[in-house]
């Protein structure tokens, strides 16, 4: 398959500290059995990971800024373009053995998210989108899945744990939910699962508090996909706000009806 420059280094990097990650989640399974566990240990890898991604993507784009969840913003020259990194997004997911995370790295240009990937180093699931060019899984061309009503949908969520987010609030949200859907998922990597809806198997997702970089990239894979990704309110900068819907049309208006509602009880 022919990609673009752009798309070629994003892949470059990410394959590359993909490598760092696979090496790591190889030990931490192996880690899992001592009584320490692995929590320094994965703190330790995805700032390797983030490391070479800045590395990587700065050598083939000398200038641009950085937006990283470990090193925070590093600023470049050229101000118009910034990429947007998670290095390991689903680090629960890796640090209990669970071959469920991505790398995430989006560019944004002046105030719009340009290109997006979300690779998944465990099985190998690269997700690429640019702007106008459509949304991949690998070669296979994506599109959002066409299901119109919440009543026909599996759902999936992040919730909020201990010591994060309106618990009560959350709780809320899962009961409306609950007595409408077909199924209820919460996988635990948002960039991911923002990824499984551009490739239709989710039907709509939601989740609040998130962080530029869980969101970035995803949002330009669901809306190359065909879908739409916004904030509660219906806002299109998600992931500048932090709370994120995505779906098609009907199911994510049907979505961010029933959270409202569920928010502000009569
Ligand atoms: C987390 C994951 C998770 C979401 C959390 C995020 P991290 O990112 O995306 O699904 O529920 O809110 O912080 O910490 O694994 O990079
Ligand atoms: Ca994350
Ligand atoms: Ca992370």
């Amino acid at each position: 398959m022919l990609r673009s420059p752009l798309l070629n280094v994003m892949i470059k990097a990410a394959r590359k500290a993909a490598r760092t990650l696979k090496r790591d989640f190889g030990e931490v399974e192996h880690l899992q059995v001592s009584l320490k566990g692995p929590a320094n240990f994965v703190t330790a890898a995805d700032r390797r990971a983030e490391q070479i991604l800045l590395e990587e993507l700065t050598l083939a784009r000398p200038g641009y800024s950085f937006l990283g969840e470990e090193g925070g913003r590093r600023e470049g020259p050229d101000k118009t373009h910034t990429w947007i990194v998670d290095p390991l997004d689903g680090t629960t997911n890796f640090l209990h053995g669970i071959p469920h995370f991505a790398i995430s790295i989006a560019l944004e240009r002046e105030d719009t998210i340009v290109a997006g990937l979300v690779y998944n180093p465990a099985n190998d699931d690269l997700f690429t989108a640019e702007r106008g060019k459509g949304a991949f899984l690998n070669d296979q061309r994506l599109r959002v899945a066409a299901r119109k009503r919440l009543a026909d949908s599996v759902v999936a969520c992040g919730l909020p744990h201990r010591g994060r987010g309106d618990l009560a609030l959350a709780r809320r949200e899962l009961a409306a939910v609950q007595e409408v859907v077909v199924g209820l998922r919460r996988f635990g990597a948002a960039a991911l699962d923002l990824a499984w809806i551009a490739a239709g198997r989710f039907d709509v997702f939601w989740e609040r508090d998130l962080k530029p970089w869980d969101i970035a990239a995803g949002l330009i894979l669901v809306r190359e996909a065909g879908g739409y990704c916004t904030d509660l309110k219906g806002d299109e900068a998600p992931h500048v706000t932090g709370d994120v819907i995505a779906g098609n049309e009907d199911v994510h208006r049907e979505l961010m009806r029933l959270l409202k509602d569920a928010a502000n009880p009569a």
